[in-house]
C-alpha cells in the first residue's frame, strides 16, 4: 500500500508506572496502527544517548536521559498509513500542559519533563530508532483480517 510507514513508539518510564500502558497502547491501536514489534525494557543509558543524541547539550538533557532510564519503558513499532504523523498527532505536543484535550499527552500529562510518550518525528528518525531498538529482523510480518475494514485495497 502506498504510504505504509512504521514509526517507534516508546510508553516512557511515567506511562508504565502510572498503569497507563494499555490506555497509551489502545489509543494507538484503535486508531487502526498495527503494532509489529513490542518490548518492555529498562533503557540503558548508551542506547539512550544514542536515541536522544539530537538533544546533547540541551539544557533538559541530563533530566531527559535519567527520566527514560528511570524504569522499564515499553517499546513498540507501529505500521499503517502515514504511521508517523498519525501517530504524532494523537500523542500530541511535546509539552502536556500545551497539548490538546484528547491527545494522549493532553489527557494525561502536565509538564515537559513527564510526557509519558516517544514518537518518531520523521521517516529518517522512524527508520534509525526502529533499526536502534529492533534491529531488522525482530519485527513481526503477519496480516490481520480486520484490515479490509480499516485501510481501503
Ligand atoms: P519525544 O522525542 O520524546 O517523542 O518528544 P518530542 O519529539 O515531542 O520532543 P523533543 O523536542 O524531541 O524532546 C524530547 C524530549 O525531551 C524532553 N524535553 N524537555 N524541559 C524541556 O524544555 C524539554 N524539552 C523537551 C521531553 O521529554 C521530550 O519528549
Ligand atoms: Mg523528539
Amino acid at each position: 500500500m502506498a504510504g505504509l510507514e512504521r514509526t517507534l513508539v516508546i510508553v516512557k518510564p511515567d506511562g508504565v508506572q502510572r498503569g497507563l500502558v494499555g490506555e497509551i497502547v489502545g489509543r494507538l491501536e484503535r486508531r487502526g496502527l498495527k503494532i509489529v514489534a513490542m518490548q518492555m525494557r529498562v533503557i540503558q543509558r548508551s542506547l539512550a544517548e544514542q536515541h536522544y543524541a539530537e538533544h546533547t547539550g540541551k539544557a533538559f538533557y541530563e533530566a531527559l536521559v535519567s527520566y527514560i532510564g528511570s524504569g522499564p519503558s515499553v517499546t513498540l513499532v507501529l505500521e499503517g498509513p502515514a504511521a508517523i504523523a498519525v501517530t504524532r498527532s494523537t500523542v500530541g505536543k511535546t509539552n502536556p500542559g500545551e497539548a490538546t484535550p484528547g491527545t494522549i499527552r493532553g489527557d494525561f500529562g502536565l509538564v515537559v519533563g513527564r510526557n509519558l510518550i516517544h514518537a518518531s518525528d520523521s521517516p529518517d528518525s522512524a527508520a534509525r530508532e526502529v533499526e536502534l531498538f529492533f534491529g531488522t529482523g525482530a519485527l513481526v510480518e503477519y496480516e490481520r483480517d480486520i484490515d479490509r475494514w480499516v485501510l481501503e485495497s
